[in-house]
């Protein structure tokens, strides 16, 4: 008999076919066991009847508990009433692994606690498997939007000697005999020497900074993509980001619209998520912010509160360009025009997600990067091999990283960060 997935069953109506998967939950009448049965791809109720089941077959079903390992062989039937269009009618079942132990996750109303550390487990729940199918979805999208435009990948590397970002939060290691080296903040160093061999190019891999902030937003090991494109400016960085972002919305909402809208996801807020996003500068921020009472000084950086104030009088996701030198990273291009602020932009989600994306035009000087170095304090040595990028065939050059997690909170409306990742490592949690 045939193998068929969940998700394929409505091509299959009135046949008889094999499921493989598990019992999410169950119950019965005494003459009907209602097995409510996902496998993965999708979740659907398999109906078992003493009348038209061997007594054996009924037994079996009887003696199944939640998250029985269970291959049933039933008539697939059209039904309107299911939510998912189909049911099935057993004519067989074998339990592959009946649990000695109840369930534990069992009840509504779990505290967050007791879910994170039941995460192997609780991955299994309706509630995740839309969410993280969202998240499969937002990288696909990613990937092709990169594919279409024929940028190359490049994978960037996890052990670094250079310190990509700031010394703020760095996990350090010791490498044998090169001694400390850290754990990646950001590709992006290794993105601009690629960006100079490829013209166009983007990666897609794990970061790690050591944030002591204990936020829905700030996760400890999070997935970035970011892209680097040679002969960039800053006006050229936004216009791909938008195109970027407003591309991942659409093709979500075109391919797994349904996973929303299981989710409760206002759709609607999302359709509305077309280019060209709103550009505002910083020092228009800082007016709004401190004209709503905020107590906000020219030169502060935001936290998350005044992103989300910033944000909310946008629908769609806002650049906030040009903040302070000061407040941002050493690689960053000053403004010709104005030395003080660099070209850059955060990308700010609406709907309190606040900063998506962080990007900027970079140093194709040699001579001002050296000094931007030594203002940060930074080890100059360490950047040997970044410096000769400014030596042979510099130009201008730009890129941005998108935060994947912050993406999926944003995408699915999820309150906190640690449900957009498969395993989260938080400031209090790496395990399971
Ligand atoms: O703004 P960030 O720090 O930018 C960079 O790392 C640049 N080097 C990227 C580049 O230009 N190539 O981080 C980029 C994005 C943020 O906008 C945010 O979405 C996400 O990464 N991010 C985090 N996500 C979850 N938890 C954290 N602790 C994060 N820190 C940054
Ligand atoms: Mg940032």
């Amino acid at each position: 008999m045939k193998w068929v997935y969940v998700e394929d069953l409505k091509n299959h109506i009135n046949e008889e076919v094999e499921l493989r998967g598990w019992v999410w939950n169950l119950r019965s009448s005494g003459k009907i066991h209602f097995l409510q049965f996902r496998d993965g791809t999708g979740f659907v109720q398999v109906v078992v009847e003493r009348s038209t089941v061997p007594e054996d077959v009924f037994e079996v079903a009887g003696k199944l508990r939640i998250e029985s390992s269970v291959i049933v062989r039933g008539l697939v039937k059209e039904d309107k009433r299911s939510p998912y269009g189909v049911e099935v009618l057993a004519t067989d079942i074998a339990a592959v692994q009946i649990p000695k132990e109840p369930y534990p996750i069992s009840k509504k109303d779990h505290g967050i606690d007791f879910l994170m550390s039941c995460r192997h487990l609780w991955l299994r729940s309706r509630r995740q498997f839309h969410i993280l199918r969202v998240r499969d979805a937002i990288i696909w999208a990613i990937r092709k939007f990169y594919k279409d435009r024929n940028f190359v990948l490049i994978d960037t590397p996890i052990f670094t000697g250079s310190i990509g970002e700031t010394a703020g939060n760095l996990f350090e290691l010791d490498y044998f005999d090169y001694g400390k080296v850290y754990l990646t903040q950001t590709g992006q160093l290794y993105l601009e020497a690629a960006c100079l061999a490829f013209g166009k190019v983007y990666n897609l891999g794990p970061t790690f900074r050591a944030e002591k902030s204990k936020t829905r937003r700030h996760l400890i090991e999070f997935w970035m993509h970011e892209a680097e494109v040679a002969y960039y400016e800053h006006e050229d960085n936004l216009r791909l980001q938008e195109e970027l972002v407003s591309h991942i919305v659409k093709y979500v909402l075109e391919n797994a619209s349904d996973h929303l809208l299981a989710l409760g996801r206002d759709i609607s807020k999302l359709e509305k998520v077309t280019v060209p996003f709103e550009r505002i500068s910083y020092d228009e921020a800082i007016k709004f912010l401190q004209s709503k009472g905020v107590d906000i000084q020219w030169g502060d950086d935001f936290g998350g509160d005044e992103e989300t104030l910033i944000a909310s009088q946008f629908e769609k996701p806002v650049f906030v360009t040009h903040y302070p030198r000061k407040a941002k990273a050493f690689y960053m291009q000053p403004d010709p025009s104005r030395p003080e602020v660099v070209l850059c932009a955060d990308l700010l989600a609406p709907e309190g997600y606040g900063e998506i994306i962080g990007g900027s035009q970079r140093i194709h000087d040699y001579d001002l990067l050296v000094e931007r170095l030594k203002e940060f304090n930074l080890p100059i040595d360490k950047y040997q091999w970044y410096l000769d990028l400014r030596k042979w065939g510099s130009v201008p050059h730009s890129g941005f990283g998108l935060g994947i997690e912050r993406t999926v909170a944003w995408i699915c409306g999820l309150e906190h960060i640690r449900e957009a990742i498969p395993f989260a490592r938080t400031l209090y949690r790496v395990y399971p």
